[in-house]
């Protein structure tokens, strides 16, 4: 078989890595991929951004799976247009990526459907959002509703703050947000205490079947300070999601969200991330929802899944009213993974390019450097992103598996890197 995946993150890196396992597996495309997918013989890179170019390309190709990693090429409806002529595409339609796309969208869904989230509001008019921050007060958190490369979130801890976040979010242009139908929009919400966990399951349209748990670590500096980011460093499993945590959110959280969705007439296939805030009840909220695998979440992650990763796409992309994911059991190893994001200087605001980087290591089973922002030059590894490397290892306790990524790290370099130093530190302490 060919698999396409598409994107050119670690994300993306991660799982044609774990695609290229498969003894089903002859060639793994990526679309376009990144520095460290150019260098693998396992992998080829596509140079084609434009669907309806790569959905001709994959059909020629005869392409037997396709699976899509950011959202970006969702919420442009690549599903919608491999569907339409006939391959098979793991990933939600451009209605159903909604729940990612567009925060207003996914806030009344959940609130339709009973689903637990921050009580909110959402406001096209400046001078009712100012009023309303007045009205709430401090803490309080204003989101813009268009994607935002997970920079359109601001957790005021001040009233000046929210008012601030408002004007930017709906008078300046400057934020780089892809405003939805309807021009600039804020939703305005409760602000929730607890411990953020990463819950992302697979959905063929009716069935559900839930991948490891993992926890992210949004901020850039070590501490949980600075500015918040794509992500920092992630590892799997979590140990907040207890059992019982596990089967609430599955309940409260995931199913009604797939239910919802057959409901409203948009059925949901794809990964499905809901990231949750776990209070010290073991409640759960749902914080946000992606439509797509979680980025560093998935490189630990597919580090931990036994099974046939392709064998799973083809069970859940069975044509029908939906997939067969009923008949699917993922195998984890026991083990922890944990991953370690190498970020560019500048990163996030202004990431800078260009910086050669050396000292990388060979892969091993239990220790992988994932790709994102690198690319080839005159035959040097650049940096060409933000998120640059994640250094990502398996090992029998998380402690381990942190000092681990950590002396990986020290050997690699490129100027101006920053990391933080205490990825995994929740799970340490526990
Ligand atoms: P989001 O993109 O909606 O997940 O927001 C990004 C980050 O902002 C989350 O991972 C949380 O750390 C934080 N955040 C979002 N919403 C809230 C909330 N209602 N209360 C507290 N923190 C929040
Ligand atoms: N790591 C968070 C995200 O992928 O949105």
């Amino acid at each position: 078989m060919k698999v396409l995946v598409i994107g050119g993150g670690g994300r993306e890196h991660a799982l044609a890595w774990k695609l290229a396992q498969s003894p089903k597996v002859q060639k793994v495309f990526v679309a376009p991929g990144n520095g460290g997918t150019l260098l693998d013989s396992r992998f080829e890179c596509i140079n084609i951004t434009q669907v309806p170019s790569l959905r001709a390309w994959a059909a020629s190709e005869k392409i037997a799976v396709t699976v899509v990693g950011p959202e970006g090429p969702l919420a442009a409806g690549v599903v919608d247009e491999f569907r339409a002529h006939g391959l098979r595409v793991f990933g939600p339609t451009q209605a159903a990526a909604q729940l990612e796309s567009s925060k207003a969208f996914s806030k009344t869904f959940m609130k339709r459907h009973g689903i637990p989230t921050a009580a909110f509001e959402a406001f096209s008019d400046p001078a009712k959002a100012h009023a309303y921050v007045d009205a709430m007060g401090a803490p309080i958190v204003v989101k813009a509703d268009g994607l935002a490369a997970g920079k359109g979130v601001v957790v005021a801890m001040t009233a000046q703050e929210a008012h601030d976040a408002v004007d930017f979010m709906l008078l300046d242009n400057t934020l780089g947000v892809a405003h939805n139908q309807g021009g600039a929009r804020v939703v305005i919400e409760e602000f929730l205490q607890g411990e953020e966990a990463s819950f992302i399951v697979m959905v063929d349209g009716k069935n559900v079947v839930a991948l490891a748990t993992s926890q992210d670590h949004k901020r850039l500096l070590a501490g949980d300070l600075g500015p918040n980011t794509g992500g920092m460093g992630a590892y799997s499993p979590a140990p907040v999601v207890t059992p019982d945590v596990h089967a609430r959110a599955m309940r409260e959280v995931i199913l009604p969200t797939v239910r919802g969705m057959e409901k409203d007439g948009i059925p949901y296939t794809g990964f499905l991330y809901a990231g949750l805030m776990i209070d010290a009840q073991g409640g759960v909220k749902t914080l946000e929802f992606n439509c797509r695998m979680g980025d560093p979440e998935a490189q630990p992650i597919m580090m931990r899944l036994k099974t046939d990763l392709v064998d799973v796409l083809m069970a859940a992309t069975e044509p029908g009213p939906h997939g067969r994911l009923d008949q699917v059991d993922l195998e984890w190893d026991r083990r922890c993974a944990l991953g370690v994001v190498m970020a560019a200087q500048g990163y996030p605001a202004n990431p800078r390019k260009g910086d050669v980087i050396t000292g990388l290591p060979v892969d091993t089973d239990d220790a992988v450097v994932f790709h994102a922002g690198t690319q080839q030059v005159d035959g040097k590894l650049q940096t060409s992103g933000g998120r640059v490397l994640c250094v990502t290892v398996l090992a029998d306790k998380v402690k381990l598996a942190q000092q681990r990524a950590y002396e990986i790290a020290a050997g690699i370099q490129f100027d101006g890197q920053q990391y933080r130093t205490d990825i995994g530190h929740r799970a340490v302490k526990r």
